[in-house]
């Protein structure tokens, strides 16, 4: 339902009228969500795989047709998919490859540690190489990326094993209690410091990054996020760097959401992601 709720937002007529030339391929296709219990602390592994490997090959085909890639979810589970092939395009085209994670979950759990057995809660882990083989080797090679390209942005929820494996791997995380005290400015800059013009940026934008006050749409939210505005200068603070080079807007979930408000406001940032500004830029 995610990415119709975007459509019905709006999402390809508003970057049209920033002179943006849209093509929605239409949703990808694979088994249903048959809702059972984890197996070996993983729920719907098969499922998953299946999904992520078309997810892989949609992107990777888009990028090496030049294009900009939005990966409309669906869950945060197909990032895996989408970040491994985003890897896999820098490494064949000699690109060095930043991925910006915005979320209120570091989702960096493994299946001795998840608390849910949701993969949506590990897609991270299994980027960087731990989780089950039908994930981990989804991309060209394994691990599909380093903990050192990673940048997580607007965390405030992280479960306690997950905990331990984020400070172990050393991910670069701004938290909010680092968002409160030095504003989201200077989390933005160091998060997008030391780019350059053979830098691939990736954004993978959970939904559930934001407020729940702004952004009720998701099924895991967690208080205290980013505001519309620290929002709005997230986004345009991505979009004056010039590197944003691939797209996820995932977890948003209609069944969850007021009359549709929350994809219209992540319509509203992912217009301001792709440029939009009140006044004529500098
Ligand atoms: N940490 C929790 C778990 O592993 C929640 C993960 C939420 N992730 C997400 N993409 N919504 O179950
Ligand atoms: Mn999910
Ligand atoms: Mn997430
Ligand atoms: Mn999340």
């Amino acid at each position: 339902m995610g990415p119709e709720a975007l459509r019905v937002a709006g999402l390809k007529e508003r970057l049209q009228a920033h002179a943006i030339d849209v093509h929605d391929l239409g949703n990808l296709s694979g088994p249903s969500n048959p809702w059972l219990p984890p197996v070996d602390g993983y729920r719907h592994l098969a499922e998953v795989a299946h999904w992520n490997r078309q997810v892989h090959e949609a992107v990777y085909a888009s990028l090496a047709r030049g294009h900009l890639p939005i990966m409309l979810g669906g869950d945060h589970c197909l990032g895996i998919g989408s970040v491994s092939a985003v890897a896999r395009h820098c490494r064949a085209q000699g690109l060095k490859l930043r991925v910006l994670w915005l979320d209120a979950h570091a989702d960096f759990n493994t299946s001795a540690i998840t608390p849910s057995g949701n993969i949506h809660g590990m897609p991270v882990a299994c980027l960087c190489g731990h989780g089950p083989a039908e994930l981990v080797n989804i991309g060209d090679v394994v691990p599909a990326i380093s903990p050192k390209v990673i940048r997580q942005v607007g965390i405030r929820s992280v479960d306690a094993g997950e905990k331990r494996f984020v400070h172990q791997q050393d991910l670069e995380v701004f938290d909010m209690r680092y968002i409160d005290e030095m504003g989201m400015r200077h989390a933005m800059e160091l998060a997008l410091a030391t780019l350059d013009d053979k830098t691939h940026l990736h954004v993978s934008f959970d939904v559930d990054f934001l407020d729940p006050d702004i952004a009720p749409g998701v099924a895991t939210t967690v208080p205290g996020g980013p505001t519309y505005r620290e929002a709005q200068l997230c986004m345009e603070m991505i979009a004056d760097t010039g590197r944003l080079a691939s797209l996820d807007v995932v977890e948003l979930n209609p069944a969850f959401d007021l009359r549709n408000k929350t994809a219209e406001l992540a319509v509203d940032l992912i217009e301001s992601l792709f440029g939009k500004s009140t006044l004529m830029r500098k």
